[in-house]
C-alpha cells in the first residue's frame, strides 16, 4: 500500500510518495522564492498552482510508479496560509475523485514531528524544533502532543538571519554565523523564562556591540553559545519533566555542528538518545505529509469532506495514531 502527500502551506510545494512500511519511494517539490523577501499569500498560490503538475510528474517518475498505483492521498490541512493550502487541497480532490481514492488531511506541524521518528528510529523522544520563524520544544504526553517551550519573540534561525543581514553577511545567516563562530566569549542576554525563550535581548545587544567595534567572529561565537546553552538548557528541563530518554532535533537550524555537539553533550550526562533530522527531511516536503497520511490511514474522508484548518495548534490534534 502506498500514500502520496502534498505539502503547500507555506513556501514549498511538495510532493512525497511513501510505502505503508515506511519507505520513501520519492520526495519532490519546488520552493517560491523571491528577491524582496515577505511572502505574499496570493504569490505562493500562483506559484504553487503553476508548479503543481510539474511535481506531481516527477514524484511519480522518481517512485517508478503511475497513480494507478496510490492507495491513499494526503495533504497538509493545517496549520498555514490559506490560500497556498487551497491549492494543496483542491490538487487532492481532483486526483482523490480522478482515481477513486479517500483523503487524509493532517497536520503539518506533526508531520515535521512524525518523519523525524521515521528517519531517525526515535520512538518517542523530546522534540526540539528549530526553524527560521519556530523555536519550540514539544512531547507526546497525557494522550497529546504538547508545546513545552516556545519562543516568546523571534525564532532562532530568524534571529541568526536578521544579525547575519545587519551586519553585512547575507542570507540565510545561519551557516554564514556558523562559519564565522571561533572567537572569544562576549556576554549576551541568558533570555531563559520558565520553559520559553527569548531572542530579541540578544540580537539587539549583539547589534550594538558590532557598532561598537566587537568583531564578528567574536559575536557569531557569543550568539551561537548562548541560545544553544539556552535550548540545551530547556531541553533537557522537558526531558527531565516528562521523563524521556531521547532528544530528535529538528528544522533548519539542527544543520549547526555546534548545536548539534551541545545537545548531544547534554544527552550523554543524562543517559539519553540524541537524533538530529537530515536537511533532506527537516524543511517543508511532502514525505512527511505522506508519511503522516500512513500513520492517520484509519481518519480517511471522501473527496468532497476534505477541508483546510488554518488556525490548528498542534495540542488541539487528537492523536489516534500513537
Ligand atoms: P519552517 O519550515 O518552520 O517554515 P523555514 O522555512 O525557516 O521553516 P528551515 O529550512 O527549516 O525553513 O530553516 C531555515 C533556517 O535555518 C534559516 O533561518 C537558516 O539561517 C537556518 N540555518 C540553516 N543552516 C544553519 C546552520 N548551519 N546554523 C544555524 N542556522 C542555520
Ligand atoms: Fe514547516
Amino acid at each position: 500500500m502506498i500514500c502520496l502527500g502534498i505539502e503547500s502551506t507555506a513556501h514549498t510545494f511538495g510532493i512525497g510518495i511513501v510505502s505503508f512500511e515506511g519507505k520513501i519511494l520519492a520526495n519532490e517539490k519546488s520552493a517560491f522564492t523571491t528577491e524582496k523577501g515577505g511572502m505574499i499569500p496570493s504569490d505562493l498560490s500562483k506559484h504553487h498552482e503553476s508548479v503543481k503538475d510539474v511535481v506531481l510528474a516527477k514524484a511519480l517518475k522518481s517512485a517508478n510508479l503511475s497513480m494507478k498505483d496510490i492507495n491513499l492521498i494526503s495533504f497538509s490541512a493545517a496549520p498555514g496560509m490559506a490560500p497556498p493550502m487551497m491549492v494543496g487541497l483542491r490538487f487532492a480532490k481532483e486526483l482523490a475523485k480522478k482515481y477513486n481514492l479517500f483523503l487524509v488531511g493532517v497536520n503539518h506541524s506533526i508531520s515535521h514531528l512524525s518523519i523525524g521518528d521515521l528517519i531517525t528510529g526515535a520512538k518517542d523522544p523530546v522534540y526540539l524544533y528549530v526553524s527560521g520563524p519556530n523555536t519550540q520544544v514539544v512531547a507526546f504526553a497525557g494522550g497529546r502532543f504538547r508545546v513545552f517551550g516556545e519562543t516568546l519573540d523571534l525564532g532562532l534561525g530568524n534571529m541568526l538571519d536578521k544579525f547575519a543581514r545587519e551586519i553585512g553577511l547575507g542570507f540565510p545567516g545561519g551557516p554564514k554565523v556558523e562559519q564565522l563562530a571561533h572567537g572569544k566569549y562576549v556576554e549576551l542576554p541568558y533570555g531563559v523564562k520558565g520553559m520559553d525563550v527569548s531572542f530579541a535581548g540578544m540580537l539587539t545587544k549583539a547589534l550594538r556591540l558590532f557598532k561598537q567595534g566587537v568583531s564578528k567572529e567574536d559575536l557569531c561565537f557569543s550568539l551561537q553559545e548562548t541560545s544553544f546553552a539556552m535550548l540545551a538548557e530547556v531541553a533537557e528541563r522537558a526531558m527531565a519533566h516528562v521523563d524521556k530518554k531521547e532528544l530528535l532535533l529538528i528544522g533548519g537550524v539542527a544543520a549547526n555542528k555546534r548545536l548539534c555537539q551541545m545537545l548531544e553533550i547534554m544527552c550523554k550526562e543524562r543517559n539519553a538518545g540524541f537524533f538530529a533530522v537530515p536537511l533532506e527531511f527537516s524543511g517543508d516536503q511532502g514525505a512527511m505529509i505522506a508519511w503522516q497520511g500512513v500513520l492517520q490511514k484509519n481518519d480517511v474522508v471522501n473527496p468532497e469532506k476534505a477541508d483546510i484548518r488554518p488556525y490548528e495548534r498542534i495540542d488541539e490534534v487528537e492523536v489516534t495514531w500513537a
